[in-house]
């Protein structure tokens, strides 16, 4: 299995608000400043790569966001036209419109050409050797396996001609545990994890994908220490209440909440770590689990972002 930035194309997904986009950005990044060449795909086009580099659109065509690294939005229609010019020789057509309605009506009636055309793109720029690793922040949870196994369900599909030999590299590729994987992303509560777990077998069973790491993000850090909890103790003794309320002319009551908000940290942290065994026990024992942590600064954008390609970069070292 090789180490994360050596592969050279890297799905990113997990149920929906967990730090998919965020980790998916950070991983491009940390890769990009150890001089890979980098492309990161929005699979959903939502300008959430936009935000999260804090840059503008990030079209088909692609921005560059720094020296090696490219951010992009998938758009199957463009994918189609680029793979009519590129890959089929198909000459440049002044209107789109009666090949998009065209392709709507195909579409529709093949499950599967969506994705593959998704897909289908990012493994060509591995194939045409523009990049040494193509991160894709992919759908998440309920469509990434439909995403993940389109070849395979098309190769099946037409076992001769065009379609199968466009199909057949697409699936050596995503195949390859050496060039390909999934990163799954999680967040240490109930359903998160539960849904992580049921990915990771769905995965294994339906896509010619491997995985290569699972990402805990937003792990609370070890808030009491056996000196916390002693002084905390003390803290919460009626008397001591009593003498902080007096000195800071200020209720009991409000500083009893402000202790009841410190017990509460502790608790999901607590709740947190045994979600986190069920994450391990439910993930094979040879996929590496990440750590990320919360950070509690209100960081968002680029700024958050390097933070969490920072602290991956310490996981990856470990
Ligand atoms: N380690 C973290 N600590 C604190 N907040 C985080 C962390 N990772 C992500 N977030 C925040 O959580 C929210 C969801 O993250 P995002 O990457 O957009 O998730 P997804 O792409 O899975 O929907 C964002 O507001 C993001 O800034
Ligand atoms: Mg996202």
């Amino acid at each position: 299995m090789p180490e994360l930035l050596a592969y050279q194309l890297l799905f990113v997904t997990g149920k929906g608000g967990v730090g998919k986009t965020t980790v998916a950005a950070a991983i491009a990044l940390l890769a990009s400043e150890q001089g890979r060449r980098t492309l990161v795909c929005e699979a959903e086009p939502k300008g959430d790569l936009a935000r999260a580099y804090e840059c503008g659109p990030t079209p088909f065509s692609g921005r560059r966001i720094s020296d090696d690294l490219v951010a992009m939005s998938m758009d199957t229609e463009a994918s189609l036209r680029e793979y009519l010019r590129v890959v089929a020789k198909v000459p440049k057509m002044g209107h789109i419109g009666p090949v998009a309605r065209a392709f709507d009506f195909v579409a529709t009636a093949a499950p599967g050409i969506r994705e593959i055309l998704t897909v289908g793109k990012l493994c060509f720029e591995i194939r045409a050797g523009r990049y040494d690793l193509v991160v894709v922040d992919a759908s998440s949870t309920g469509n990434v396996v439909g995403q993940l196994a389109a070849p395979s369900g098309i190769n099946e599909l037409i076992r001769v001609g065009v379609v199968r030999s466009q199909t057949d590299w697409i699936l050596e590729i995503l195949g390859d545990p050496a060039r390909t994987g999934a990163v799954l992303v999680t967040t240490p509560e109930e359903m998160p994890v539960t849904e992580a777990v049921d990915l990771a077998a769905r995965l294994a069973a339906e896509t010619p994908v491997h995985l290569a790491c699972v990402v805990a993000n937003r792990v609370l850090p070890e808030l009491f220490g056996r000196s916390e909890e002693l002084v905390f103790n003390e803290l919460t003794r009626a008397a001591t209440l009593d003498f902080v309320a007096r000195n800071l002319q200020t209720s009991r009551e409000l500083v009893e909440d402000v202790l009841a908000a410190a017990r509460l940290a502790v608790t999901v942290r607590r709740d947190g770590v045994a979600h986190l065994e069920r994450l391990r026990a439910g993930i094979a024992s040879d996929v590496p689990l990440l750590y990320l942590p919360y950070l509690f600064a209100r960081a968002h954008g680029l700024r958050a972002i390097r933070q969490v390609a920072h602290a991956l970069s310490e996981e990856l070292v470990t």
